[in-house]
């Protein structure tokens, strides 16, 4: 499996640097923004995916608001500082690229998968499509797939859309930001919300 870009274009001691940054800024700002968009969107109760869940400040919001939530990253010092931040949620290391995510054999369906802060920009590279396919095998059929990501990183919505065609999804909206501004042309950041084609 190929080595995602998390690892292989940061320096040593990021994941360290990473799980600090946030709890420095949870201590000072409102860092669950896009959870309360996901939160928004779904019924109450719902079974949320957290797909590069980092140190679980999104999961961890969803689970305190009543979903029924499953965190997953490939990192296992994040999923160790999840699992210390935010009790609650499942919190489990699993590359998102892997065929089936055998971490989850036993998941029901998702109704909501956020993958929030880049992720995509981050797997490895060519690896988008398996990714999203696996997305595409844990959504319940009226679920929905969240993706957000800055588009001068090597990824632009157009990719992602033919991606997401690929592995069975279509791109259902496309907003500018997490508090749903419009998507226009030069914005630098894409919200895109995928359903099962
Ligand atoms: C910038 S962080 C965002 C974390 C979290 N979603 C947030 O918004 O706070 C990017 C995350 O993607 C994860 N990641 C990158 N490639 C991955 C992969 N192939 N499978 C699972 N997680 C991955 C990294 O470990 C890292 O936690």
């Amino acid at each position: 499996m190929s080595t995602p870009r998390w690892f292989t274009e940061t320096k040593e001691g990021h994941s360290e640097w990473y799980i600090e940054r946030f709890r420095t800024m949870a201590r000072e700002n409102d860092l669950a923004g896009e959870a309360r968009l996901i939160d928004a969107m779904v019924g109450r109760g719902s079974r949320i995916l957290d797909a590069g869940c980092g140190p679980g400040r999104l999961g961890g919001y969803l689970h305190a608001v009543g979903h029924d939530v499953v965190g997953v990253d490939v990192d296992p010092k994040l999923i160790e500082a999840a699992q210390q931040d935010h009790p609650g949620p499942r919190w489990l290391v699993q590359d998102l690229a892997e065929p089936g995510l055998p971490a989850l054999a036993d998941a029901e369906p998702f109704d909501a998968i956020v993958c929030a802060g880049n992720v995509l920009v981050f797997v490895a590279e060519g690896t988008e499509t398996a990714v999203l396919r696996n997305f595409r095998e844990r959504l319940a059929p009226d679920g929905f797939a969240a993706v957000g990501f800055h588009v001068n990183r090597g990824l632009t919505p157009d990719q992602l859309d033919a991606y997401a065609a690929d592995a069975g999804l279509r791109t259902d909206l496309r907003l500018a930001t997490w508090d749903v501004k419009p998507w226009h042309d030069g914005a630098d950041f894409a919200v895109t919300i995928l359903r099962p084609a």
